[in-house]
């Protein structure tokens, strides 16, 4: 019998495919200069980072989706192969549905058999347990775990959560007591500068911004349901201004960038705002999909050529030079920053 975690993570990816992918329109109010007097090579660029002690070849991620029911291995299986051939991090999707059920381990170990050196997070609900959060980290050796706070889907969802008042303390007891690094992530509404600071007063370094304009889960969620959109589908901070606000409380880690990322431009416009990674999941599982492994692993590694070749019109080698960009802000981005963000950020 197919229980309602199971059903639901198959309806998730269902009504993802359905939807088709989002690309966060956001992006556009962020403007590239060239830098028509550029001296760079293709050869000579360098897209490598190190995030959490482990080398990547660009800093991009395959961000959480699935395990979790029987039949999702493929995909799971499918996204560590394109991470482990591009060298790129991946998160699998959240794990109460493999630790209430151990049938459905595999569909989530394949991640850690398949890509045993990748850079690989766990991933549950900032709500569960520490000793809940102990046995996902075991269970594919996770290098970090995140931690979901998707309050608006919660919300959204007839059976979901209500109450969050445990939040803060149990983030907290996790950051004091797991043996891997914590990443808070929100899933489509983005993080305000306001939670990044109350995260960060409990000792979070490291955040996924989760930000508005992709993948919406409120939507998703009523449909579901067989509901019309409602009010919650609407709130969220947009993805490239979730960047800048988490950046501006100075975070001790990492940024990863997430909601509507689909192209090279978009990947490298989050780095430029502060971000150290970008992460896609809608994108990625519809490229699968539709085209299959090998595709959606040729895919990377042409936006990985792509972010290269960009580099050259920039003008710069590697990501510590990203500083000598310029670009301009437009529109409702650049009314984001005025009001908000009033001293734009030392990159
Ligand atoms: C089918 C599907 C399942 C997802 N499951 C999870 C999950 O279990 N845990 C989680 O933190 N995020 C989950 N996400 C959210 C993604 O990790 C990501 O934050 C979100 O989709 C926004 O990125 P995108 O616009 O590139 O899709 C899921 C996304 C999709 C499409």
């Amino acid at each position: 019998m197919v229980n309602i975690r199971e059903q639901r993570k198959w309806d998730h990816v269902k009504k993802t495919i359905e939807a088709g992918s989002k690309r966060c329109h956001f992006y556009d109010d962020v403007v590239l200069l060239p830098d028509s007097s550029s001296l760079m090579s293709y050869e000579r660029t360098d897209l490598g980072c190190r995030i959490f002690d482990k080398s990547l070849s660009a800093p991009l991620m395959i961000n959480a989706m699935t395990g979790g029911a029987k039949g999702l291995e493929r995909y799971n299986e499918a996204f560590a192969i394109a991470a482990r051939e591009n060298k790129i991090a991946m998160a699998v999707g959240s794990q109460k549905a493999g630790i209430t059920n151990p049938e459905l381990t595999d569909t989530y170990k394949i991640a850690r058999k398949i890509n045993p050196d990748g850079l690989l997070f766990a991933n549950l609900s900032a709500l569960e347990s520490l000793e809940t959060m102990k046995k996902a980290v075991s269970m594919i050796e996770a290098d970090a775990i995140q931690l979901h706070v998707n309050h608006a889907q919660e919300l959204s969802m007839q059976e979901g959560d209500r109450d969050f008042k445990e939040i803060l303390k149990n983030i907290e007891k996790a950051v004091l007591h797991l043996d891997v690094p914590v990443i808070v992530k929100d899933v489509g509404t983005g993080l305000s500068r306001k939670s990044a600071f109350a995260f960060k007063h409990i000792g979070v370094s490291h955040f996924d911004v989760g930000g508005y304009g992709g993948t919406n889960f409120s939507e998703i969620e009523e449909k579901r349901m067989n509901k019309e959109s409602s009010a919650l589908s609407e709130i969220g901070i947009p993805t490239p201004i979730s960047v800048m606000e988490v950046k501006s409380i100075e975070p001790p880690g990492y940024i990863f960038a997430t909601g509507g990322i689909t192209d090279a431009g978009q990947v490298i416009k989050s780095l430029l705002l502060g971000a150290d990674v970008a992460a896609m999941a809608g994108f990625i599982l519809m490229h699968y999909e539709q085209h299959g492994t090998d595709s959606l692993t040729e895919k990377i590694a042409d936006m990985i050529s792509e972010m290269k070749k960009i580099f050259v019109i920039l003008g710069i080698k590697n990501l510590q030079e990203s500083n000598a960009v310029e670009y301009v802000l437009k529109n409702e981005v650049r009314e984001w920053v005025q009001q908000r963000i009033p001293v734009r950020q030392e990159r």
